[in-house]
């Protein structure tokens, strides 16, 4: 059951390809569901990664693409998490899937009047029914991400520890304050992840420098270090809570960096850091 009245809607977004966001949004939805948020997972990328790393089977309808089309609700297209529920816990909350309908839906939608507006108006619906809802974008800044960011209360943006790591993230907070300036004046710009990171690199540890200097305490501490078990994690379909815990940890100190700027959730970051505990002595 919801604890609070709407979900908080927070999207996670980059300029380019590739930068662990799909990684987070499913790593930030299991962390969460372990401390007792109700969390939605919307995934707005036809790739369907997000999809499948929740095990949605490929045949599962209504998807992404027929609530952004106007053929169903997004309530009757929330499908339960097959990933989770074979690790032997009960699925919770849920999943919006999508597949590469997907992108029908956006050459679609792109011609019709209110389009940055559809993901919101569908969301609508549901949002009385989970604390949290994570969108997935995809590795592109055009209509999806718009829509993506319309909808939400929270952006983050994720970025890979490379040379042009900077102008990345300059180039997605363009997009965010257009979302802000035009349609969604409430959209709180949360911060950026430094994500992939290799810190032993000394071009990772210069791009964290120059986002520190450009953003200041916007870039968030916790840092997501590179690591060949996320690939492995992803294969066997284990969260890297499980599968690797010393890396989860990562993840752990995100989430709670995340709940500490939304505020409000000292319940949920005291569990968390029972959590942290428990996972640090596995
Ligand atoms: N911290 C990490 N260390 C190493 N590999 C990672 C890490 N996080 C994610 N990956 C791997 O990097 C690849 C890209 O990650 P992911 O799919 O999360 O990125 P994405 O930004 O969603 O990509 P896209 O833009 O294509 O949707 C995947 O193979 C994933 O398993
Ligand atoms: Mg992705």
């Amino acid at each position: 059951m919801s604890i609070l009245p709407v979900a908080h809607t927070l999207t996670v977004l980059s300029q380019k390809g590739g930068t662990g966001k799909t990684t987070a949004v499913r790593t930030l939805a299991d962390v969460y569901r372990r401390v007792g948020l109700d969390v939605l997972c919307a995934d707005l990328d036809p790739q369907g990664n997000l999809s499948d790393y929740f095990d949605v089977p490929p045949e599962a309808s209504p998807t992404m693409g027929d609530v952004l089309a106007g053929q169903a609700n997004a309530a009757d297209a929330v499908h339960p998490e097959g990933g989770m529920s074979r690790q032997g816990r009960p699925p919770e909350g849920g999943i919006l899937p999508a597949n590469l309908g997907l992108a029908e839906a956006e050459l679609i939608l792109a011609g019709k009047m209110g389009r940055e507006l559809t993901l919101k108006r569908a969301l609508r619906e549901v949002r009385r029914d989970y604390d949290l809802i994570l969108v997935d974008c995809p590795p592109s800044l055009g209509l999806l991400t718009v829509n993506a960011l319309v909808a939400a209360d929270h952006a983050v943006i994720s970025s890979e520890a490379e040379y042009f790591s900077l102008q990345g993230v300059e180039q997605a907070l363009e997009v965010v304050e257009l979302a802000r300036e035009s349609l969604n004046p409430d959209l709180d710009w949360l911060g950026v992840v430094l994500n992939i990171a290799d810190m032993r690199l000394i071009h990772a540890r210069e791009a964290h420098r120059q986002l520190r200097e450009r953003f200041g305490e916007r870039v968030f501490d916790s840092v997501v270090r590179r690591s060949v078990r996320y690939a492995e994690s992803a294969e066997r379909g284990v969260s890297i809570l499980d599968y690797a815990p010393e890396l989860g940890a990562d993840y752990l100190a995100l989430a709670d960096e995340l709940l500490a700027r939304l505020g409000g959730f000292d319940e949920q970051r005291s569990r968390l850091a029972d959590l942290r505990a428990e996972l640090a002595a596995a």
